[in-house]
């Protein structure tokens, strides 16, 4: 387990429009952030606020339109393509608020394609789609394709993939939208679990005020706007870890 302090994201007031002229929507508006290894960063906001945005802008899928942000401490205008890919594929898990799961292949496949672009062999990216399915209680829709799948299965896989390479960086938008309470309560446990063990750091957008029980620090968002407050939540749930089988690598 890594000990270094130092933030894997900082986001310097950051600014994001869509589109020009009379047609611009101010998405987020100077934005100030820090995420350290270890902290569980919870991102609370109404619909329309910039949750997505915010994280969009923190993965690198969506350019900032001012303002500076460093990923794993490197400015995001500085990554070429190919290497924001690279860095994306094995250090940043991304659970989309839409699940985003490649519709021709089966549940195993999904995990085991994220597994590869991740590094992973293929007997060894096989073994951790099992291991991580299994954990998040789907292993046995491996063989389903997405369309087979409830909104709720969808999520709990599209969480799967998105800790299949160990992150350095957990990003979950709206992880919880489709579960039900104890569905919910077990995936917030995963995540935070996670993060325990491996002093990864985990920032998610929610309107699901559960997930406050594992958050470290509370972020509200409203109309673009981000404000800080600090939360010294205890945190009730227990623990698992969903590390998926095989070593974790080096770096962490
Ligand atoms: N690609 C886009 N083009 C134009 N406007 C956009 C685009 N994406 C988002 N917006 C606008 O930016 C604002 C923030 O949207 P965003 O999706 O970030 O909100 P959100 O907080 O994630 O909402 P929700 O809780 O409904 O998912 C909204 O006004 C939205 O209409
Ligand atoms: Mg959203």
């Amino acid at each position: 387990m890594s000990t270094d302090t130092r933030a894997l994201l900082v986001m310097h007031r950051i600014r994001k429009e869509y589109g020009t002229g009379r047609r611009t929507v101010v998405a987020v508006r100077e934005a100030t952030l820090s995420l350290e290894r270890g902290v569980r960063m919870v991102l609370l906001g109404p619909s329309g606020s910039g949750k997505t945005t915010l994280l969009t802008m923190a993965a690198g899928f969506t350019m900032p339109t001012d303002g500076h942000l460093l990923l794993f401490d490197r400015n995001l205008t500085h990554y070429r393509n190919s290497d924001l890919q690279r860095t994306r594929a094995r250090r940043i898990g991304f659970i989309f608020q839409t699940f985003r799961l490649l519709e021709p292949l089966s549940v195993l496949d999904n995990l085991v394609l994220a597994a590869e672009f991740g590094g992973c062999g293929q007997s060894e990216a096989r073994a951790r789609a099992h291991d991580i399915l299994g954990r998040l209680g789907v292993e046995h829709l491996s063989r389903a394709v997405p369309a087979e799948l409830s909104q709720g299965e969808k999520q709990r896989v599209a969480a799967a993939r998105a800790l299949i390479n160990q992150p350095d960086l957990l990003i979950a938008d709206e992880p919880t939208a489709s579960l039900e309470s104890n569905q919910a309560k077990s995936l917030a446990d995963c995540l935070s679990g996670y993060v325990q063990s491996t002093n990864a750091a985990l920032l998610v957008a929610t309107h699901d005020l559960r997930m406050l029980a594992i958050a470290d620090r509370v972020l509200s968002i409203e109309d673009g706007v981000l404000s800080a407050s600090s939360s010294s939540l205890e945190q009730p749930w227990r623990s698992t870890t969903c590390l998926p089988g095989g070593t974790r690598r080096a770096a962490l």
